[in-house]
Order: structure tokens, then sequence, then C-alpha cells
């Protein structure tokens, strides 16, 4: 699902679909390689996203757990069961959107990012945004919430208030969700993520938001790197590898 936005976008819009996804396997490339931040000794994959690469909608949640450093994909535990019943609800699916997290790579026992962490895997996550072209970001819970906006301010302030943000050379609507895991175990938030979640449709009707000027270069794609053979990450199977690359 693409909306069409109300306004010209900046140039990188030019960009094909096919455009989009092959320079998005480029970022996941490195990132599978990546070993800026200590996470890299502990983690079985790298869990860089999956989904539609020319999604209008993107989620960025905090990082993987246990099955999804296994399968090296996002979201497929309980906490991803209650993502995917949601979006089934609003009349979506996984192949409509695009799912990342701050982190790349599951921090031991599930612990909290630290912020050496989040600070060395951001540049993945603006590379991902920025290709993508999203227009609308949903945040669940603390940690993208506070990243994407870059203030402290918590989720259960700002859950489902939706705003306008510039994020590198894109204007969003950025909309805050609590986690879908805060939400397994206690009925009120429940509650409060699926009435904000219910909402998504709605702000997505309203199309992308004014752009910011600006004379943007876009990456040409040289013929012969057009269709970059895909390689195996490490004990992955093929099909997860091409699902991480998204592509629906
Ligand atoms: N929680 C997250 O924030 N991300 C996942 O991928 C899974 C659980």
């Amino acid at each position: 699902m693409r909306v069409r936005p109300h306004s010209p976008l900046p140039s990188a819009s030019v960009r094909s679909a096919a455009e989009r996804r092959e320079l998005l396997k480029a970022v996941y490339d490195e990132a599978r390689e990546c070993v800026r931040c200590p996470l890299h000794q502990t983690r079985t994959t790298v869990v860089f996203g999956n989904g539609n690469a020319n999604a209008d909608l993107m989620f960025v949640g905090e990082a993987p757990g246990a099955n999804e450093d296994r399968m090296g994909l996002p979201f497929v535990g309980q906490a991803g069961k209650l993502l995917d019943r949601l979006l089934e609800e609003i009349g979506m699916a996984r192949k409509d959107v695009f799912v990342a997290n701050t982190l790349k790579c599951r921090p031991p026992d599930n612990r909290d990012p630290h912020p050496n962490e989040i600070e060395a895997c951001r540049d993945y996550l603006d590379r991902q945004i920025e290709l993508i072209e999203p227009v609308m970001i949903c945040t669940l819970g603390n940690f993208a919430t506070k990243l994407l906006r870059g203030d402290t301010t918590g989720i259960s302030r700002l859950h489902g208030r939706e705003e306008l943000r510039v994020i590198g050379p894109r204007a969003v609507r950025l909309y805050p969700l609590y986690h879908p895991a805060a939400a397994l175990y206690t009925p009120a938030t429940l509650e409060a993520l699926r009435s904000d979640f219910h909402r998504i449709p709605e702000l997505l009707a309203l199309g992308a938001p004014d752009q910011p000027e600006q004379a943007e270069a876009v990456p040409e794609l040289e013929e012969q790197d057009a269709l970059p053979e895909l390689k195996e990450p490490v004990a992955v199977a093929a099909e997860a590898a091409t699902a991480q690359l998204g592509l629906f």
C-alpha cells in the first residue's frame, strides 16, 4: 500500500520500488557484518528489519528478543503476534508495512539498550527511513520514541499523539504507540494500544506531510550493481534472508 502524497516530494522519491529495494539490500549487507558495538559478540543474527521496502507505514520497535535473534526477523514472538493481530484489525498485514528496531542486535537477557548501542545503531535506522521514505512512522515504546523525537518524554504521555517531525531529510508523521510487549499482560495498555492503532488508517489517509526544501543527491545505481546476488547470512535459512530484505 502506498498512499500518494498531497505535496510534491523531493527528488529522492523518484527512486523506483526496485531501486529502493536494492539500496536497502546494500545497507543490510553492511549491517549484517556490523561490529560497531559489543552486541555483535553475543548476537546470533543481525535483525535488520523486514516488510515492504516501498511502504508508507513503518514501525520501529526496541530491539530483537531471543526469537528474533534466532530467526533473523523482527517481531516474531508474542509481541509480534499481537502486532499482526492489530494490523489485521485495521485491514493491513506485514506485507504492507516495514518493521525495524532501534537496535539491530539482541541485548543479552533482553536488557534495555545502552546509549552507546543506540548511538552505534542509529545510522542504520536513519538510512532505512531515508530509503523507505515512509509517510508515517509508528514508534513502539519508549526507546524508539525517545530516539526519533530526540527528547526524553516518555511513551505514557505521548502515545496516540501524532506529530510532524523531520527525520534526516524527510518530514514524517510520527505516531508513538505503546510497545506491544507492554500490552501483552496489562489490559489497560492493550486497550490504549488498540485504540491508538485503530486511528492509523485515518492518519495515513492524510498523506505525506510537506517536505523540507533540499537538494538531495540520489545515488545512481550502476547497471552491474542493480541486481546484486543475495549472500547467505550466518546460519539463517535462505527464505529468512529474503524476508529480511523485506520483499513481499
Ligand atoms: N520487541 C521489539 O522491540 N522488537 C522485536 O523485534 C521483538 C520484540
